[in-house]
């Protein structure tokens, strides 16, 4: 949700930051801007729309500088425009931000601003910020000292970098929205993100709430609240920077869907032994005070924790899933005794994060169950579960959900072993099952026919699917990607759930994916026929002995058979092809889907 990026170095920055931009853009993409210092002032470059268009027009070198600042925009206050395009500067040009956030008290802040003559041109909240920079630099404090005060002023969720003109530095601040420092051998970086950076260094500082980082070409120097000095561990990135790139593959999410088998690969890696998990940080006993489970999540991981919801309601575990936006302000009951669990593929949705902490200060142990190492979600739970799937730069979250899914697989084992003493049923077999994963979504992966299928039922009346159990999980997860990646209407339902009132919208337009994972077989065979009854194709996504369903179905997606506690994850890759291909026949930008973004840090 906006990319922020910076290059401090002592050399041409332009090359670097349309870089590290064009790798932040799964953030946003509404717009995109530059700054940098060329010798004779600040430079600033920005408009509507992708990177490709900003780097389009910077065609001479008076863009280029040693020192520079990059934005990609998802709009929150303001419209699209150039004109509210990042960077924004204060009245004379001489002090240029970056934000990433938003500024809750800036319409105040504004007021204040323009009474006391300041006049703006952009519609954004980010524009107060260089605006306060200034009048304290007009009142004489040093540029260090006028970046803390104004920051000081502003309420809300922020990420900033700033430069002023003629000082060799960026100043970059954080509060609830993420901000690393990249450690390089010749210059300086900064951004929202690693991948944005990862081609030129892996050496890694998270910023945490509060830090101001004052970055030079060949130093950084961090403060916390008080302005002490600060110590902020240096840690390496473990991700291939070639894990970012398309390699080969006309999307990210077409790719990132083929790497699911490397990415379960590394997810499970060293975590099962036999009949034994082990998961890094949770050794046996970790979990012994545990008696609830509370899943927290949005969107594709709000999926995900339905699954575990239902993985460990099966196995006798008292567990619910909350959606994080509305956890926070309508919260169940915690005690001391409740592990809330926040599934984030990113570690960074805002609202999630202030359900993790809504649950904290109401005495609840946290996990984050989350991809991204340095991530807020990770520093802030009590503890941190790793899925591994590597980076995911597709807006529309495809590997993770399966790492995800396998993760928590793995993390209900050691729940289930901890609360009850024993393992849970079968749980050989399912282990078994969890480490043929990558090779059963490879076979998935070779022999789809998702691209004919979509192109044959893609539904003039909405695109329904439908699931029990785990399945139904996925039929929720089938319905969001695609409806997110085609814009076309589709809607994820518990099979049995049909006849209670979306019958209604079935008719012979309106094809039915079924998922079957073999168990609870014959009422999903009734729910097939209720809608096949009313004219709608049936497409069965499900194992070839589920013969069933199969059977009766108008056509079939098979994934082979596996433990029926997995087989829905087959599926859901099945799914996403569907998704793929449909929004790929219909000429949709599927890595960056209308009005969307991956990483969602307003609330
Ligand atoms: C959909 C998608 C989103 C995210 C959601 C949560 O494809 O990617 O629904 O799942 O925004 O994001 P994380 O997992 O980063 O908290």
């Amino acid at each position: 949700m906006c990319g922020i990026t910076a290059r401090i170095g002592d050399d041409e920055s332009l090359e670097d930051l349309l870089v590290s931009l064009k790798n932040l853009e799964y953030r946003g993409y509404d717009s995109a801007g530059i700054a940098v210092q060329n010798g004779t002032g600040i430079e600033i470059n920005k408009c509507e729309g992708e990177v490709s268009e900003l780097q389009a027009e910077l065609s001479t070198a008076d863009h280029d500088g040693p020192i520079g600042i990059g934005h990609t925009r998802w709009s929150t206050h303001g419209p699209p425009t150039d004109a509210n395009a990042h960077p924004h500067t204060g009245c004379r040009g001489r002090v240029v931000a970056v934000h990433n956030g938003i500024i809750e008290n800036y319409d105040v802040l504004r007021e204040g601003l323009q009474a006391r003559g300041h006049e703006f041109t952009s519609d954004t909240d980010t524009e107060v910020i260089p605006h306060l920079v200034e009048e304290r630099l007009d009142a004489g404090f040093d540029a260090e000292a006028a970046f803390r005060d104004a920051i000081g002023e502003l309420d809300g969720s922020y990420a900033i970098a700033m430069l002023i003109d003629g000082d060799p530095a960026v100043y970059a601040t954080r509060n609830g929205s993420p901000l690393v420092v990249g450690v390089g051998e010749d210059a300086n970086y900064l951004a929202s993100d690693v991948p944005a950076f990862l081609e030129f260094t892996d050496r890694v500082v998270y910023l945490e709430d509060d830090d101001v980082a004052v970055i030079t070409p060949d130093d950084y120097r961090i403060t916390d609240a008080t302005g002490s000095s600060v110590s902020r561990p240096v840690e390496t990135v473990e991700w291939d920077p070639e894990d970012a790139e398309k390699g080969g593959y006309d999307h990210y999410m077409l790719k990132e869907i083929h790497e699911q088998p490397v990415a379960l690969r590394q997810t499970i890696h060293g975590r099962i032994e036999g009949e034994d998990v082990i998961l890094e940080d949770f050794p046996p006993g970790t979990f012994a005070d545990v008696s609830r489970v509370q899943f927290i999540a949005c969107g594709t991981s709000y999926h995900a924790g339905m699954y575990g919801e239902w993985l460990l309601s099966k196995w006798g575990i008292d567990a619910n899933t909350f959606i994080a936006s509305e956890y926070a302000a309508f919260p169940a009951p915690v005690d001391e005794e409740t592990l809330v669990v926040g599934v984030t593929q990113s570690g960074e949705t805002a609202d999630t994060l202030e359900a993790l902490k809504n649950a904290r200060e109401r005495g609840a142990r946290t996990l984050a169950l989350t991809n991204a190492i340095g991530s807020t979600a990770a520093r802030t739970c009590d503890d941190a579960l790793f899925i591994r799937a590597g980076p995911e730069i597709g807006v529309a979250a495809t590997k993770t959900f399966s790492s995800q899914v396998a993760t928590l697989v793995l993390l209900g084992e050691r729940l289930v072993r901890d609360i009850t003493g024993d393992p849970t049923d079968e749980c050989r077999e399912r282990l078994k099952a969890l480490e043929s994963l990558p090779e059963h979504v490879e076979l998935v992966l070779d022999d789809s026919r998702a691209a004919t299928i979509s192109q044959r039922w893609l539904g003039d009346a909405g695109n329904f699917f439908i699931g029990r159990g785990n399945a139904y999980a996925v039929a929720r997860e089938g319905a969001l990607k695609f409806k997110e990646i085609t814009y076309e209407h589709a809607e994820g339902f518990a099979a049995g759930e049909l006849k209670h009132g979306p019958l209604a919208l079935v008719t012979d337009e309106t094809p039915v994916f079924a998922i079957g994972t073999g168990e609870h077989a014959k009422r999903l065979e009734s729910n097939v026929r209720e809608v096949q009854t009313r004219g709608a194709p049936v497409i069965a996504v499900a194992p070839r002995t589920a013969t069933d369903l199969t059977d009766t179905a108008d056509e079939s997606l098979p994934v082979p058979a596996t433990h029926p506690d997995l087989v829905a994850i087959l599926a859901n890759v099945q799914l996403q092809l569907i998704a793929y291909h449909a929004a790929d026949e219909l000429e949709r930008s599927i890595d960056k889907p209308r009005n969307l973004a991956k990483s969602v840090t307003v609330e």
